[in-house]
């Protein structure tokens, strides 16, 4: 999410800067803006919306100079505005900057307690004041100036700092958020991401955490935070433009797939209190009052954000003792639905826009009932409806099948269950302690999955003819068992049907012969031997099983292909393909309550790589929009 481009050298950069923005618009954008040194100091244009907007304010107001840097804002703090835009501004220094600065409030709170005046709502704008103060401090250069500033900061940042003092120079810095360095002419360039630069060169650093650059004309000083020297390998891509976009992932989906633990570490990020075994209140919305006032939690969503509604209801029931419901929008909104002044109504949406939703929530909001919003796209209309919005920073997600969205809403509605149940006195601190640390682990936990995905690919080879599919799940399983079936339709045009496993034995039993695959998810959870029931009860029937289940089990081994599994030690890591219709796809061991964010994950590679083997559009697919504002 956002995007930077800084650009030093012998040319006219407004155009270049512009140009650069226009390469990274696949990564989501509501405001644009640039500084550029003129000669005489930096001078700033910003506008709100697409870069057309940019460019006309370019008109109005030209930009002449050969130092300056860019921005494309995904807004995280503070509503999408031009006071919001970025670059922001204190005394001579401007700054772009991408990511979250984690201890945004107690900074902003002790700058304004030294009377700074702030003009945006922005987290970006304190590193501009803390710059500004390490120069006011007599700190002479401008890269000095920028580790002091940094030294005070906390969270995920890329940045690029131009001042008004210094004509001839640019310092950027990097902590989790991406930056490559491009290395042109007599010019130095640099951006979130390679398109960005490859219309001027194609030798590149990518800087790692930690690092900081001083670009000028002659070329780049790449030192660590503390000011040490560290020397990074120059690298030649060669990637086309669209390969470049994708990150050199085939389509957008599967690199989406693959950042989701970038994306939950950004939704987790500042919001839990390992210590205190809580999740912080400021950020989630939730007063002790509100907590204790609400008598009913009622989910409204659709689609893949109503699956992720659906565990939220699991989590809420089970650690803060609430009767809680799930709706989809469609239906609630026709329903006459009977809202009361102490209901939580919490509406979940990636892009707060869905039509039914926001429908939903102006019926709810109509009748008292206090409304919060679980959104990815922030001041959208849902959240603009809404008391409180729990926003989950997933980033802009290209490919219209959901997939880091659903993992990152799932990570926000745990930690609101966890914030109801503390404030309710539900949920003793040791417990929500767990669930934290659970939480926190995740991240690592998916890129042990993700590092499968060849694995499932072959599995998906398998199956490529399947005709219809049936995904099964128990407990927070069921909505992952949902998601999976959803996300293979979407994209592979496969008929999928996802059920709750105990409702097997009610109809879909039927279905079961030897050329149906049926996913059963079975980790070691509160279900596991009732589902291990079930998946005994379809390979009675001969289909072809895939299991979802934890690493090292044994059981399921034995129960998969009974002679097989106690033979061979080192089965547990090697075997994927047990017999020719049965595969085990092994998730790490982890606290039941995350499990669904780890269990979906195969299935979202089953859904891409089956529809990616068939050949089918797997970004756009046929029918289906990413926003739905129409009924
Ligand atoms: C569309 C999209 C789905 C999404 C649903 C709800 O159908 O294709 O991926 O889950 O809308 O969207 P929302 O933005 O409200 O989460």
């Amino acid at each position: 999410m956002c995007g930077i481009v800084a650009y030093v050298g012998g040319k006219d950069c407004a155009s270049i800067l512009v140009d650069g923005l226009r390469r990274l618009e696949y990564r989501g954008y509501d405001s644009a803006g640039l500084a550029v040194h003129t000669g005489r100091g930096v001078d700033i244009v910003r506008a709100v919306g697409k870069l057309n907007n940019l460019d006309i304010a370019l008109q109005k107001t030209p930009l002449k100079g050969t130092t300056g840097i860019g921005h494309t804002r995904w807004a995280t703090h503070g509503r999408p505005s031009e006071a919001n835009a970025h670059p922001h501004v204190a005394g001579d220094i401007a700054v772009v900057h991408n990511g979250i600065i984690e201890n945004h409030v107690a900074l902003r709170r002790a700058l304004e307690g030294k009377g700074v005046r702030f003009s945006s709502d922005t987290d970006t704008e304190i590193v501009a004041h803390l710059v500004d103060e390490a120069v006011r401090g007599g700190e002479s250069t401008l890269a000095g100036a920028v580790r002091a500033a940094l030294k005070q900061v906390t969270g995920a940042y890329a940045i690029a700092v131009v001042s008004s003092k210094k004509p001839t120079e640019i310092v950027v810095a990097k902590a989790e958020s991406p930056l490559v360095l491009g290395f042109g002419d007599g010019e130095m360039l640099a951006a979130s991401d390679i398109p960005a630069l490859l219309s001027h060169t194609r030798d590149v650093i990518f800087l790692q955490d930690g690092d900081m650059a001083l670009l000028s004309r002659e070329g780049v000083n790449i030192t660590k935070l503390d000011g040490s020297q560290v020397t990074r390998e120059k690298k030649r891509i060669d990637w086309s433009p669209t390969q470049a976009e994708k990150g050199g992932y085939k389509h957008f989906m599967l690199k989406e797939i693959h950042e989701q633990p970038r994306a939950i570490e950004d939704t987790l990020r500042g919001r839990l209190d390992v210590q205190a075994g809580d999740v912080v209140d400021e950020e989630l919305g939730i007063t002790e009052a509100l907590a204790k006032k609400i008598n009913r939690v009622y989910f409204v969503a659709c689609g893949t954000s109503a699956h992720s509604a659906m565990a939220g209801r699991y989590w809420i029931e089970q650690l803060a003792r609430i009767p809680s419901t799930v709706e989809i929008g469609s239906e609630v909104r026709y329903r006459e639905p009977v809202f009361t002044e102490n209901d939580l109504v919490v509406a979940v949406s990636q892009s707060g826009e869905t039509a039914d939703t926001l429908a939903a929530v102006k019926a709810a909001k109509a009748q008292g009932a206090t409304i919060l919003a679980v959104a990815n796209v922030i001041d959208s209309a849902i959240p603009r409806a809404s008391a409180g919005a729990l926003y989950t920073h997933a980033g802009p997600e290209i490919g219209v099948a959901s997939t880091k969205c659903f993992t990152t809403q799932l990570a926000a509605l745990l930690m609101l269950a966890i914030g109801l149940g503390r404030r309710r006195g539900t949920l003793s601190a040791s417990e929500a302690r767990r669930l934290v640390d659970a939480l926190s682990k995740v991240p690592h936990q998916m890129r042990e999955v993700l590092a499968k995905a060849d694995e499932v690919r072959h599995i998906a080879k398998r199956h490529i003819r399947a005709r219809d599919m049936l995904f099964l799940g128990r407990g927070t399983g069921f909505p992952v068992a949902l998601e999976g079936a959803l996300k293979l339709k979407e994209i592979s045009y496969i008929h999928a049907e996802g059920y709750a496993a105990g409702e097997m034995k009610h109809g879909p039993i039927a279905l079961i012969d030897s050329e149906m695959p049926v996913v059963v998810i079975c980790p070691r959870d509160v279900h596991y031997e009732k589902t291990l029931s079930n998946l005994q009860e379809v390979k009675a029937r001969e289909g072809q099983l895939i299991a979802i289940a934890t690493e090292g089990d044994r059981d399921v081994a034995r129960m998969l292909v009974p002679d097989e599994a106690p033979r061979s030690s080192s089965w547990r890591t090697s075997v994927t393909q047990l017999e020719p219709d049965v595969s085990l796809i092994e998730i790490p061991s982890a606290e039941p309550e995350v499990l669904p964010l780890l269990t979906v994950i195969p299935l979202q590679l089953l859904a891409y790589y089956m529809a990616d083997l068939k050949g089918t559009d797997v970004d756009q697919p046929r029918n289906l929009a990413k926003t739905v504002t129409v009924e």
